[in-house]
């Protein structure tokens, strides 16, 4: 995966399909699209229903004839056709304008770090089938760095964390490229299943699907931090009887069941200092670690890093759309690549 700034400047549209949101970037207009990865469709006929937003608020509450469907797992399209589907409506008339003005669309898609050739070609594919001509692929971890303004093309060390729906992926980056980096498949989702699996097995409750980000809510907004009240009501349903009920809930424990998957990113992140030159560590011991990708907004989870690594941690101002708005910033030709100048002999 190897594409220059100058072949990603000749691209109209940047593309970061991500397990859980899906973010279009147009060349000329800016972020177009930031809407759950997620389609209705009628099984009976196989029409689309709805996409994004109004899809996923579909999620759980649907007659058994509608489906909410999610072509994208684990960071990589698994439904080609539905993935083309719901892009086509999320852009709508953009996509039509840009294909008028530009028959010969070329497009830049983020791809996650080790990303393997089939992934890639999934993703190549979705895009081509939407009308591009030519699609070149770009590592999240590099996009999402340019978009939170970390000095990439200097010869210093900056440590990026992308912390998705699906995975997390982290690095440490120098001289416009990645030297160490590991791709843990912990995320968001499994944060929420960890909530959801303590109140099945601890009170016997099963979790409306939507109601797992206001439970991190409820605790107040705390996350993992320890402020806030030490119980909370959660609404469900009894496990055995089926029936609604609501219980109190422990918030400290459910922050333990929290730490749980969280314990295999702090293995990650551990894993690419070790692999990292003495010389960058000492860099990154100054500057510390960027955290971007929707879950960095999860409370306390910056703190927990500190706390975990002795470093400087910092969220990135709009760390959910970091990743797309780098993209974008490539496109755009913001990016000024260094200028190695060979010595005159
Ligand atoms: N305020 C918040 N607090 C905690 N978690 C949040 C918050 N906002 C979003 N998230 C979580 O962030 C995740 C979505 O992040 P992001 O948009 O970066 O994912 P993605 O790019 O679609 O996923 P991936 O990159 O893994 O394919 C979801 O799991 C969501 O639960
Ligand atoms: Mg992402």
């Amino acid at each position: 995966m190897t594409v220059s700034l100058e072949q990603l400047r000749r691209c109209h549209v940047a593309v970061d399909l991500g397990a859980a949101r899906t973010r279009v970037y147009i060349k000329g207009l800016g972020l177009v699209v930031d809407e759950p990865s997620a389609a209705a469709i009628n099984t009976r006929s196989g029409s689309l229903i709805a996409v994004g937003e109004l899809a996923e608020k579909m999620t759980g509450r649907t007659p058994d004839y509608i489906r909410v469907v999610r072509p994208v797992s684990g960071g990589s399209v698994i439904d080609i056709e539905m993935a083309q589907r719901m892009l086509r409506h999320l852009l709508g008339e953009k996509l039509r304008r840009q294909l008028r003005r530009k028959p010969r669309l070329r497009a830049a898609a983020c791809t996650p770090h080790d990303s393997d050739p089939l992934a890639q070609r999934a993703t190549i594919e979705t895009l081509v089938g939407l009308g591009a001509r030519r699609v070149e692929l770009v590592d999240t971890l590099l996009a999402a760095a340019v978009g939170c303004d970390l000095p990439v093309e200097q010869p210093v060390g900056s440590m990026i964390m992308v912390c998705g729906a699906a995975t997390t992926q982290i690095a440490v980056l120098s001289l416009g490229s990645i030297v160490t980096a590991v791709r843990i498949p912990i995320g968001g989702d499994a944060i929420d299943h960890a909530v959801i699996q303590h109140l099945r097995q601890q009170h016997e409750l099963m979790l409306p699907s939507q109601s797992v980000r206001p439970l991190q809510l409820a605790l107040s907004g705390n996350g993992l931090t320890s402020h806030g009240p030490a119980m909370t009501e959660i609404h469900g349903r009894d496990v055995v009887t089926g029936l609604a009920r609501s219980v109190q809930v422990d918030t400290a424990a459910v922050r333990r069941a929290i730490h749980t998957p969280l314990t295999a990113v702090l293995d990650g992140l551990g894993k690419v200092l070790r692999h990292c030159p003495p010389d960058l560590v000492a860099d990154l011991a100054d500057c510390g670690i960027m955290m971007v990708g929707g879950s960095a907004l999860l409370p306390g989870l910056d703190q927990m890093l500190r706390d975990a690594t002795g470093m400087p941690v910092h969220i990135a101002e709009r760390p959910d759309v970091c990743a797309v708005l780098g993209l974008g910033a490539m496109l755009d030709g913001m990016v000024e690549p260094m200028v190695l100048n060979p010595l005159a002999a």
